[in-house]
């Protein structure tokens, strides 16, 4: 209800974690009925009573909210919270601060914070500068049919599954999952696969079925698993036992993907390690579609140097000539450059005494000296694609080392 009172919705959440206790949800109906709203009331009773049929309180609070009529009623003399508290609301700070209630009912193990579900209206694929690539790909793969359910019914099964993003670090890509979430008008619940594993030890599979669980509850909701590879990596690593369950446990939620308890759940996964992950979450119907995300095209680069250079004295600043400069470099990278770029021109304005503004001189300076992050990892690409490029799972990046002669 958009208009409940916060202690309302508060109790409601907690109601919602402890659906057995009866004198909460009393306490909840009573204060439904306070407000005006018998029908609301009504309901609550009649769970109230299905718990504790005998119960007199709830009985009495049913007569009342079936014989009350569904419009506040002000006491006489009574003094009037609700209005003092849309009074004071903005100048007295909350109480509490409000802790996400895990809807299980089950304590709080800490840190929850790993399935906070946003809802969506930050980013957009508009502000994803250039990659026009990825944008089409992501729209023919994901997006339309997600957003028409004709579509999807022609295509049936050939639709479910999920999409894994992979490409060096630092380009974009979960920049491109929060983009997809905003897109969709769809909650995105981001999940970091190292969190799942360390947070709780030993209860990741648990977790993992909460994420699924947290996201159908929510749905339309897009599941975005960032670095996925943590799965397959440390598994081979330090033989973790527990991993194999948690592997298996990832995969049952995604087969669940195209029963109707999944409909409105979108798996997205991002990992800079695509042949570390495990081979049976790339299977049919699982992650099965891949994008490639690679260093930011001119555009892109525009549209992140531009993002970092914001709020920083600038003069004369040519964008076109920078961007030709830091070809190659990752978003990362750029924001790096931006960065150098001031600390040169304040520490010029130090020693001169004279404070002057960043120019052009500063940051291809500082483009000059940035090495770009993603060498590394096109070298070890290299040799996946050289050597282990089977089904063509890795042609996007095949030809994209032949095109920069890096292969
Ligand atoms: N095309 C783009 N348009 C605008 N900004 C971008 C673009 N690509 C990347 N960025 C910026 O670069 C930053 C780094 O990108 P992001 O964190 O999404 O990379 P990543 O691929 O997830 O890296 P990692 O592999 O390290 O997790 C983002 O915060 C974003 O501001
Ligand atoms: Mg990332």
């Amino acid at each position: 209800m958009p208009d409940d009172s916060p202690l309302i919705q508060s109790l409601r959440t907690a109601v919602a974690a402890a659906p057995a206790d009866v004198p909460l949800r009393l306490h909840l109906a009573e204060l439904l009925l306070d407000a005006g709203q018998s029908d609301a009331a009504v309901a609550e009773a009649a769970v109230a009573l299905q718990h504790a049929p005998g119960d007199a309180q709830a009985r009495d609070l049913m007569a009342r909210a079936m014989g009350a009529p569904q419009q506040p009623v002000p006491r006489q003399g009574a003094f009037d919270w609700q209005a003092a508290q849309e009074q004071v609301g903005d100048v007295v700070p909350p109480r509490f601060v409000e802790a996400p209630v895990r809807a299980d009912g089950q304590d709080d193990p800490g840190d929850a914070e790993a399935w906070d579900v946003e809802t969506p209206g930050g980013v957009r694929l508009a502000d994803v500068g250039g990659m026009q690539d990825v944008k089409d790909r992501l729209e023919a793969a994901f997006l339309a049919p997600l957003r028409n359910p004709e579509l999807r019914k022609l295509y049936g099964k050939s639709l479910r599954g999920g999409l894994l993003l992979y490409g060096p670090p630092g380009c974009g890509k979960t920049f491109i999952a929060r983009a997809v979430a905003g897109e969709l008008g769809a909650a995105f619940l981001s999940v970091s696969v190292n969190d799942v594993l360390d947070m709780w030890i030993g209860n990741s599979e648990r977790n993992m079925h909460e994420i699924f669980e947290t996201a159908r509850r929510q749905a339309p909701c897009v599941v975005f698993l960032d670095e996925l590879d943590a799965l397959g990596a440390k598994r081979s690593r330090t033989a973790h036992s527990g991993m194999r369950n948690t592997v298996n446990q990832l995969l049952t939620e995604l087969d669940g993907i195209d029963s109707a308890a999944n409909e409105g759940v979108f798996v997205l996964a991002a990992t800079n390690v695509p042949w570390d992950v495990d081979i049976a979450l790339r299977r049919p119907g699982r992650l099965d579609r891949t994008i490639l995300v690679l260093p930011p095209d001119g555009p892109a680069r525009e549209a992140i140097l531009r993002y970092h250079l914001r709020d920083r004295p600038i003069e004369n600043v040519d964008l076109g000539k920078l961007v030709k400069a830091t070809d190659g470099l990752s978003g990362a990278d750029l924001a790096h450059v931006c960065e150098a770029a001031a600390e040169r021109a304040l520490l010029d304005s130090a020693r001169t005494g004279t404070v002057r503004l960043i120019g052009m001189k500063d940051l291809l300076a500082a483009a000059k000296d940035v090495v770009p992050s993603t060498e590394p990892w096109f070298a070890s690409a290299r040799n996946v694609a050289m050597f282990a490029n089977q089904g063509g799972m890795y042609d996007d990046l095949v030809a994209y080392l032949k095109k920069r002669r890096k292969l």
